[in-house]
């Protein structure tokens, strides 16, 4: 069922709880591919409803990223999402999620600001108020929804550790479900932004899952060294990668690590025809 107004889910969600029935969350930005189907799967089985919310935070982007451009697909996501037997597809407007005239400035509406710690590198060292947005919606849709469970994919690992923080930091009794990511065969990292990218773009986009491929066999050899490990990185770019950044770091609480050890999480980002990409590896499995 799609739904817009944050009053309809509150009702649907009401008489869930009524019957003890457990809910689960999974927020997306819509232009759903495998990779949100993932997540939608996991939560079929984990829960007994299932809310996809699916809305382009206009507070997580940046004045000059892809908000405008940012792919809208709302009727062929409803589609996949009835598909998976989803109880509610929930697609508020921003004034709907922030208010008429959209007052969407930290001057008049309240933000939730993750710890400096946790923002100041990776994705946040460029996308200044990134986390703040993503946080400041997330939390939001759980207040909507008031979720049991809600599903996240690793591809945004900073996102999901952020997450993970601020549930803990503020109480938030919801328990937050990591998914794996999905790839293409090619080992391409599913993504709504792959839709920009050429043919011969998502050719070059594969020196990412290479890089990291490669570093984590390379530390499985042995090389701990985490400068070592980096450096590898350039036998893969040419002049067709714009290379942002390359960490290798502790998969749960972000701090850099100088000796790479069975906790590491190696990420990069990398724009192809200027397109922004990310993805990452834990370099062991425990
Ligand atoms: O990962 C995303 O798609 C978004 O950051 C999220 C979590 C749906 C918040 O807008």
């Amino acid at each position: 069922m799609l739904v817009h107004s944050i009053e309809e889910v509150r009702e649907e969600v009401y008489s869930w709880k009524k019957e003890g029935l457990s809910i689960g969350l999974v927020p997306t930005m819509g232009a759903l591919h495998e990779g949100h189907l993932s997540l939608i799967k996991k939560a079929k089985a984990t829960c007994d409803k299932v809310i996809v919310s699916d809305f382009v935070n206009p507070i997580q982007f940046g004045p000059s990223e892809d908000f405008d451009k940012y792919p809208r697909t709302l009727e062929a996501d409803v589609k996949l999402c009835s598909n998976e037997g989803v109880d509610i597809v929930f697609a508020p407007s921003a004034n709907e999620m922030y208010g008429e005239g959209n007052r969407l400035s930290n001057d008049t509406l309240t933000y939730v600001c993750p710890p400096f710690f946790y923002v100041n590198k990776l994705c946040g060292k460029t996308r200044t108020g990134h986390f703040d947005g993503v946080c400041t919606v997330v939390l939001k849709l759980f207040n909507i929804v008031q979720p049991n469970y809600a599903f996240f994919g690793q591809k945004d690992a900073q996102q999901v550790i952020i997450i993970k923080k601020m549930v803990k930091d503020l109480n938030v009794p919801i328990k937050i479900i990591q998914c794996p990511i999905v790839r293409e065969e090619s080992g391409l990292a599913l993504s709504s932004r792959n839709k920009y990218l050429s043919e011969s773009g998502k050719k070059d986009a594969l020196v990412l899952s290479r890089i990291l491929n490669n570093i984590k066999s390379c530390y499985k050899k042995g090389i701990k060294d985490v400068s070592a490990l980096k450096e590898t990185a350039y036998d893969f770019l040419n002049d067709k990668h714009d290379l942002e950044y390359l960490e290798i770091v502790d998969r749960e609480s972000l701090e850099d690590k100088i000796t790479a050890d069975d906790n590491s999480i190696a990420l990069i980002a990398c724009r192809v025809e200027n397109v922004r990409l990310i993805d990452n590896i834990y370099l062991s499995e425990v």
